[in-house]
């Protein structure tokens, strides 16, 4: 078997924020490093991401208001010692980012202005206009080529290889030459983002196919709440080719408002059953309550009939709808239009919506609303992993990001995702290169030579095309795994999974090796059904409601189910566990408001 051998300290898979951060740290503290990714560096998926990254430097916020606002937030499943490393972090993210090039938006005064978003009780969403992931990451890959960082693009980890219980090395295909590679490696960071391919409407890049989980599933790591997928509230609804693009929360940040068909604010005029309001949100607007009630109260909307639901963040478009729509005068009062920005602001703070909606859906956001829908965003499930170092319980392995878990809970904040991916990636970055001082090589060569039979084998003519395996399996995972699930809808997707891996095995990819993308979907499918079996089993575990997984067979919330959903892989296929959260200690406990604390623990 031909293939070429590549020796470094340690490799980081994948080249976004948390990737290109890690990498950096790694380098700065002695290891010998390479990143791996799919894509190049500079166009991962951080590339897309826009409203901000949340850091308390507000006047009146501090990193204990933004701690509580992401327990709240994740419905108390969080990891609290993550939680505390995110917020005490995020200043001096923001710090370094601008100290390397990436400027965020400012106030008259010259200072950062952070905005305001959906859960955060303080402006705290720092942003660079709606372009926020552009500049970072465009920052980050300036930091990298200035360091001896080998680069490894387009190329695909097809396995991790271990030894007595470590990482010994990563096998790979390099896909515009079709070369097989096999990095001798001391430790893996694992920065692959998260698994929106495997719905069919998402707002993730296509290369998010959750290949991260899978190594880690694979080389023996626990994966932890797989079931929380976080559906973003706003998403593109038209045209049908552009269904699933994100559309900012940062127009909520910046006082856009909600409407159905009717005119109705919706998420103001809602009522509990004792007429108080249903939705309160954060900062005066009902909208910026979390994304995952937001995004339940869009859907009821559409659900029941009272679709298109529209976001409007202009003054212009409000009145064009108010005439349109013929909104009463009652039902007008319930928008303070000097809340919402006029075209001007909109063309500053919002220019990518602007552009997206003029380019995909003719459509001039200053003049009307923007017709948005929930669809797949991110996933809080992931490896699991220490707060301390990113380590997973395979030595060696390590996780930062989205591919990780905990930090986010049941639900994710807006914002806080850029800032995880920074943090996490300079923790598990140090802690990796730590490791690299003490640890060897071993060798890997027989495991790889197997792995690249495998890999091989899938080429060949008149087999099953991968591209319907995983047509099919996005259709179920948005049928029945999405922002509603119940046991039936759930157990149909594992039939479902269980008939698409029957037929995987006879995937054959044909044509040349060199540049052949077919190749790579067709190891990215065999991931694809296992992360996905992991979603649905865990989805069918948790038995009630929480944050982001609803189970209409199990609406309430139940305080026992405060804790973590764990997955394996056992000797017959995914072994389940449950396993309590460690508690919040009384100094930070004491930073959630009561009512909050009997809501969230029945306290
Ligand atoms: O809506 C957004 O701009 C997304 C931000 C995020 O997921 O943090």
């Amino acid at each position: 078997m031909k293939y070429r051998t590549v020796e470094l300290d340690g490799i980081v898979i994948g080249c976004g924020g948390a990737g290109a951060k890690a990498a950096i740290v790694a380098h700065d503290n002695g290891a010998k490093i390479g990143i791996v990714s799919k894509c190049r560096m500079g166009k991962a998926h951080t590339v897309m991401a826009e409203g901000g990254m949340a850091a308390a430097i507000g006047p009146q916020d501090g990193p204990e208001k933004h701690f509580a606002d992401t327990i709240i937030g994740g419905v108390a499943l969080n990891d609290w010692r993550k939680v505390w490393k995110l917020v005490t972090g995020g200043k001096e993210c923001i710090e370094y980012l601008e100290s390397q090039g990436s400027i965020f938006d400012r106030s008259d005064e010259g200072n950062v202005q952070p905005r305001a978003f959906g859960g955060h009780s303080e402006k705290r969403v720092c942003h660079v206009s709606d372009r926020t992931g552009h500049a970072i990451i465009h920052t980050l890959k300036n930091d990298v080529l200035k360091r001896d960082i080998a680069l490894f693009e387009k190329t695909i980890i097809t396995s991790l290889i271990t030894r007595n219980g470590k990482v010994v090395g990563a096998t790979a295909l390099h896909i515009p030459t079709g070369e097989l590679v096999l990095f001798k490696v001391k430790f893996a960071i694992l920065a692959t983002g998260g698994n929106g391919a495997i719905y069919k409407y998402s707002t993730n890049s296509k290369d998010l196919t959750g290949d991260g989980v899978y190594l880690a599933y694979e080389a023996g790591a626990e994966l932890m709440d797989m079931e929380m997928i976080q559906f973003h509230p706003t998403c593109m609804v038209e045209p049908e080719e552009k269904k699933g693009i994100l559309v900012t929360e940062a127009c909520r940040g910046e006082g856009g408002i909600l409407i159905n068909s009717k005119g109705e604010r919706f998420m103001k005029t809602a009522k509990k059953p004792d007429g108080s309001p249903m939705y309160v949100g954060k900062l005066g607007q009902p909208e910026l309550e979390p994304r995952d009630i937001v995004a339940r109260a869009i859907e009821k909307e559409w659900e029941e009939g009272r679709g298109p639901v529209r976001l409007v963040v202009c003054k212009n478009a409000w009145r064009n709808e108010v005439k349109r729509l013929s909104i009463p005068a009652e039902l007008h009062a319930l928008v303070d239009e000097s809340k919402l920005l006029d075209d001007d602001g909109v063309r500053k703070k919002l220019a990518s919506m602007v552009e997206q909606f003029e380019k995909f859906a003719h459509t001039d956001i200053t003049n009307e609303g923007m017709i948005v829908r929930p669809g797949h965003h991110y996933m809080m499930g992931g490896v699991k992993t220490e707060a301390e170092t990113c380590s997973t319980r395979v030595h060696g392995l390590y996780a930062a990001g989205e591919v990780g878990s905990g930090v986010h809970g049941a639900n994710r904040l807006g914002g806080n995702s850029l800032t995880d991916i920074q943090v996490e990636g300079k923790v598990a970055g140090k802690a990796a290169a730590q490791y690299a001082k003490t640890a060897s090589h071993d060798n890997c060569e027989a495991e790889a030579t197997i792995e690249f039979g495998r890999i091989e084998s899938m080429l060949g003519e008149n087999g099953i095309k991968s591209s319907s395996i995983r047509e099919e399996l996005r259709e179920y995972m948005w049928s029945n795994v999405g922002m509603k699930r119940n046991e039936e809808g759930l157990k149909k997707t594992l039939e479902k999974i269980a008939e698409l891996k029957k037929k995987s095995a006879g995937v054959k990819v044909s044509g040349a090796r060199q540049g052949n993308v077919a190749w790579q979907e067709a190891i990215e499918t065999v991931g694809m059904l296992a992360v996905a079996e992991i979603v649905v089993r865990s989805a069918i575990e948790r038995k009630e409601s929480r944050g982001a997984h609803f189970r209409t067979d199990f609406p309430k919330r139940k305080k026992e189910w405060i804790l973590n959903i764990i997955c394996e892989k056992g000797h017959g296929g995914i072994s389940i566990s449950k396993r309590p959260i460690e508690p919040i200690p009384d100094n930070l406990r004491k930073l959630i408001p009561e009512e909050k604390m009997r809501e969230l623990y029945g306290e």
